[in-house]
C-alpha cells in the first residue's frame, strides 16, 4: 500500500509535468504500445476488430505467457531515444526472388517507421515495376529521372533523382521501367556489380537507413543490392512453400559475402501475412522458425487488407491508419531492427 501511495505522491507532485508531456508527445503514439505486447486486440490503438480477430488466439496466449507469435519469448524491444547525429547510413536490402511476399509493404513501412523515431531514411526503389514509388504516391510513367540515370549517367547527382516524400525525414530515389535497360546495360560495365554501392556511397553520410527495395529476381540489379547493402531482410510470406527457393537465396547470399561484400549480413527473416486463426499459418511460422531459429525476426506482420488500402491511397501504413495493427507491428518491426543494430 506504502508503495502505492508513494508512486501516487510523485506522479501528481512533479512540478515539471507540463514540459514532460510536452517531450512525450511526439512520442505518445508509439508508448501507447506497453511493453513487450504484440497486437494485443484490448489495448486502445486497436479500431480494426475483424483484424483482430485474426490474432486473437495469439494475443491472449501471449499476454498469459509473453511467448511472442514465433514460439519464442518476446523481448522488450525499447523505444528508440532521439538521435541528433545523422550518419553513415547503415544499408538494408528488403529481398526475396519471390513476388507478393511483402518486400515493398515492407521497405515502405518499416522505412516510414523508423522515420517516425527520428531516423533519416533513403528508400531505393530498385524494381522496375516502381511499386514503392507507387506506394508512396508517385506516378512513375511521369518520372523524368531516376534511380536507372544515377546509375547508367556519369555525373549525375543523386539530388537531381531524390524525391522527397510526405513523411517527414524519408526520401525516395524512385524507378520506373527503365530501370530494366540497366539489367541488360550493366552486363557490359566494368564493375557491373558494384554500380548500385558507388551511386549511393555521396549519400550515405546524409542518412540513418537506406532501404533497398529489390525486384522479385536474383538478377544482376539484385546482386547490386546485396552487394550495395550491409544487411538483408528476407520477407516471407506464411503461406504454402514460402520456404521453397530460400535455399537459392541464402546461397546468392553467401556468395555475394565471398566474392563482392563481405560485410553482408542477413539481418533477419521477417513473417509477413500471418493469420492466427490459421493452423496452416501457425505451422508455416514454426516451420520457418525451425529453419532460422534467432534469424526469425520476433516482430510478425499478420494479414490485413489495410496493406492494400494504403497502396491505393499511396502513404505508408503508419500515415494511412496509424493506431492499425499494421502500423503496429511494423514499428515494432523498426525498434526490432534498431535493438539489433545497436547490440552491434
Ligand atoms: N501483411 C499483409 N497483409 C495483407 N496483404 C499484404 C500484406 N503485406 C503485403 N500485402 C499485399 O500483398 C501484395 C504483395 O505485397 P508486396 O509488398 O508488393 O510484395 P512484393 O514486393 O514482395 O512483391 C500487395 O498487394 C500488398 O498490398
Ligand atoms: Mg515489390
Amino acid at each position: 500500500m506504502d508503495g502505492h501511495h508513494v508512486n501516487a505522491m510523485t506522479g501528481s507532485q512533479s512540478g515539471g509535468e507540463d514540459t514532460t508531456r510536452l517531450a512525450a508527445s511526439a512520442t505518445s503514439d508509439f508508448e501507447d504500445l506497453s511493453e513487450g505486447h504484440f497486437y494485443d486486440p484490448d489495448a486502445d490503438y486497436e479500431p480494426d476488430p475483424e483484424y483482430a480477430a485474426t490474432l486473437a488466439p495469439d494475443a491472449a496466449r501471449q499476454r498469459r505467457e509473453r511467448i511472442g507469435p514465433t514460439g519464442r519469448p518476446l523481448p522488450y524491444f525499447p523505444i528508440p531515444g532521439p538521435v541528433t547525429d545523422h550518419g553513415p547510413a547503415k544499408v538494408i536490402a528488403m529481398c526475396n526472388q519471390k513476388g507478393g511476399v511483402g518486400k515493398t509493404t515492407s521497405a515502405i513501412n518499416l522505412g516510414a517507421a523508423l522515420a517516425e523515431y527520428g531516423r533519416r531514411v533513403l528508400l531505393v526503389d530498385f524494381d522496375p515495376q516502381g511499386a514503392l514509388s507507387v506506394g508512396l504516391g508517385v506516378n512513375p510513367m511521369e518520372l523524368d529521372l531516376t534511380v536507372y540515370n544515377l546509375l547508367m549517367e556519369r555525373g549525375m547527382s543523386a539530388d537531381e533523382v531524390l524525391l522527397k516524400t510526405a513523411v517527414p525525414n524519408m526520401d525516395l530515389l524512385p524507378s520506373n521501367i527503365d530501370l530494366s535497360a540497366a539489367e541488360v546495360q550493366l552486363v557490359s560495365e566494368v564493375a557491373r556489380e558494384q554500380t548500385l554501392q558507388r551511386a549511393l556511397r555521396p549519400l550515405l553520410p546524409e542518412y540513418d537507413y537506406v532501404v533497398i527495395d529489390c525486384q522479385p529476381s536474383l538478377g544482376l540489379l539484385t546482386v547490386n543490392a546485396l552487394t550495395a547493402a550491409h544487411k538483408v531482410i528476407v520477407p516471407l510470406e506464411c503461406e504454402f512453400f514460402a520456404l521453397r527457393g530460400v535455399a537459392l537465396l541464402t546461397e546468392t547470399i553467401e556468395k555475394v559475402q565471398e566474392r563482392l561484400n563481405p560485410d553482408l549480413e542477413l539481418d533477419g527473416i521477417l513473417a509477413t501475412m500471418y493469420d492466427s486463426r490459421t493452423v496452416h499459418s501457425r505451422e508455416v511460422l514454426a516451420r520457418v522458425v525451425e529453419a532460422f531459429d534467432d534469424h526469425v525476426y520476433h516482430t510478425v506482420i499478420g494479414r490485413t487488407v489495410r496493406f492494400p488500402e494504403t497502396t491505393v491511397a499511396g502513404e505508408p501504413i503508419t500515415s494511412y491508419a496509424s493506431n492499425s495493427v499494421g502500423a503496429a507491428a511494423y514499428r515494432q518491426l523498426a525498434r526490432e531492427v534498431l535493438a539489433r543494430c545497436h547490440a552491434e
